[in-house]
């Protein structure tokens, strides 16, 4: 596996021990309900970059009868297997997934597609595994407010002081690896939201809806020095609906 999973595999305890089992009020107040209602009533579903596998236990737990996460990450795959709930885990990556062609009713990706290189490539594969009619639930890192070096500006130079939050290059696709704390690294790609709406929309993946919450109580509670935080979204949701032709 390439170098981007070496970071994955090194620092896959960072993500299970911040982000996961009730660790982080992002997840617990606003991703998993919203992903737990946009899976609602669907059979079969594959998460995509499952991680240790806490949206895939949502499916299970939701109703889905039968549910696959992959992810190429062992250190990932191992701890999911082990936590269990429900569903079959596997190691593989998003741009060659080992299932048949519309096997799946809904497919989900939590944060997964701004580690993912090969994204034309990966969203032809969400196409391809899901049936005609068949949901894609695209969780991101809000792609225009989350652009690398955006954040807080506390601005002293203007009199009044006013707080503004700075967009990055926004236009430039751009792999970093970002020290997400001490000697944590982290392969981020920022790529326009355009980017992502055209690949969707070339491989037959029609948009439905979008959403774009406020950060939840419970982030905002972190952030309580940013008067204007709970007006810049941080997480952009896409739902798509794989094209029937019949
Ligand atoms: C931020 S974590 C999200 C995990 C999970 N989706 C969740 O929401 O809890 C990103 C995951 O993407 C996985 N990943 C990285 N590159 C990938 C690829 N090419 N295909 C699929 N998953 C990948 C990583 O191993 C990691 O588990």
């Amino acid at each position: 596996m390439a170098d981007d999973i070496d970071l994955w595999e090194a620092h896959a305890d960072w993500w299970q021990d911040g982000f996961t089992e009730g660790a982080d009020p992002e997840y617990e107040e606003q991703i998993l309900p919203i992903a737990a209602n946009l899976l609602e009533g669907y059979d079969r579903v594959l998460d995509i970059g499952t991680g240790e596998g806490q949206v895939a236990r949502l499916a299970v737990a939701g109703g889905a009868r039968t549910v696959a996460g992959i992810d190429p990450t062992a250190n990932q795959v191992v701890e999911a297997t082990k936590r269990g709930g429900g569903a079959h885990f596997a190691r593989a990556r998003a741009d060659a997934l080992p299932f048949e062609d519309a096997s799946f009713d809904a497919a989900i990706a939590c944060l997964v597609f701004e580690h993912i290189e090969a994204v034309d490539d990966a969203i032809d594969e969400v196409a391809r595994v899901l049936r005609p009619g068949g949901r894609f639930a695209f969780f991101l890192n809000h792609p225009l407010l989350q652009t690398p070096n955006s954040g807080w500006i506390d601005d002293y130079m203007l009199d009044p002081p006013e707080q503004y939050w700075r967009i990055g290059p926004y236009l430039i696709e751009d792999l970093s690896v970002e020290e997400v704390e001490k000697d944590v690294f982290i392969p981020f790609i920022h790529r326009p939201l355009s980017r992502y709406i055209n690949a969707m929309s070339e491989a037959g993946l029609v948009l439905r809806r979008m959403m774009e919450p406020a950060p939840p109580p419970g982030f905002l509670a972190r952030a309580v020095e940013y008067q204007a935080a709970a007006s810049i979204p941080r997480l952009l949701v896409l739902v798509a609906e794989k094209e029937d032709h019949t």
